[in-house]
């Protein structure tokens, strides 16, 4: 049977794709914009759209599992199309917050929360991962890095529980490949607390290049992530300046699901040292 795995341009979609063909499984790749989307010629890439409800129909025939980007705007849709197409189960990429102390007050708590409510409410089965931090984040980095060898942002010591799309994908395969993973909730970190200063540091090192952290003060930040618009980044501000200085707890999720210890921030930053080439 065949699994879908939606979000076809996203750093975890292309990870789960890769893991779920190195365990033997049939593969359909979606994404909006299928012509953007490079894959192993052994999956099949289909062009989807959450919000566009006649998309999913043919997107999940003869699919049995599903890994779901969560998109609260299309998820209606997707959960009646899967309940008409008999899929077995759903792997939700879904987000730490919707766990935190006032998830109404974060934007992406409130749009994973409507995600997994609408699979909580529906008839399908289903895994929620609760990933942190995405390491991935500090591709923002790159361009500077490249083309001046600089990071400028604020709060140089603020932390972070970075977690490898690896390690997320590596969830997601065993929750939809194995037994024992139904109705389950994974909320899952990176193996250490880092700053953004010494991401700065392992991103230089893994490029063998030095990189200088000009900090920023927090509204000459904020002026540099405007395309971003308020609501995300008043969040992004607030997270920062609560974690400044402070380290965080960090969970062995992916260890007890997968047997294999989380990847450091210094494995991601070698294992995308081109990126910031
Ligand atoms: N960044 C973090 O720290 C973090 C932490 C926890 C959770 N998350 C969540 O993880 C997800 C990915 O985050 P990211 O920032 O790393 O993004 P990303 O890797 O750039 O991937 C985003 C993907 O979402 C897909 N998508 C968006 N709207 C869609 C729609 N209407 N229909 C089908 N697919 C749609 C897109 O796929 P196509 O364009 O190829 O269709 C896109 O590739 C988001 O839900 C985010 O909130 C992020």
């Amino acid at each position: 049977m065949t699994i879908l795995v939606t979000g076809g341009r996203g750093h975890v979609a292309r990870a789960v794709v890769q893991q779920l063909l190195d365990v033997g499984e049939k593969v359909r790749l979606a994404s909006r914009n299928p012509t953007a989307v490079t894959a192993p010629d052994s999956v099949e890439v289909v062009g989807a759209d959450l919000t566009r409800a006649d998309s999913l129909i043919p997107a999940l025939a003869g699919v049995s599992k599903v890994f779901l980007y969560a998109d609260p705007a299309g998820i209606d849709n997707f959960v009646e199309a899967a309940q008409k197409a008999d899929v077995e189960h759903v792997v939700l990429l879904s987000a730490s917050p919707v766990t935190g102390a006032n998830p109404g007050a974060n934007p992406l708590a409130v749009m994973h929360k409507a995600a997994e409510q609408a699979l909580l409410d529906s008839e399908l089965s289903w895994t929620f991962l609760r990933p942190a931090t995405f390491a991935t984040n500090t591709l923002q980095w790159a361009y500077s890095i490249r083309t001046e060898g600089v990071v400028r942002a604020a709060y140089p010591e603020a932390y972070n529980d970075a977690i490898h799309e690896a390690d997320i994908a590596a969830v997601a395969v065993r929750a939809l490949t194995e037994d024992g993973h139904v109705g389950r909730a994974y909320l899952m970190t990176g193996p250490e607390s880092v700053t953004q200063r010494q991401q700065v540091e392992a991103i230089s090192a893994a490029i063998g290049r030095p990189v200088e952290f000009v900090e920023l003060t927090p509204a000459e930040y904020r002026e540099t992530l405007a395309r971003w618009g308020g609501g995300l980044v008043d969040q992004l501000i607030r997270y920062l300046a609560e974690n400044d200085g402070v380290p965080m707890p960090v969970i062995n999720t992916v260890e007890l699901v997968t047997g294999r210890p989380a990847r450091t921030f210094d494995e991601w930053a070698r294992d995308h040292a081109d990126d910031f080439r």
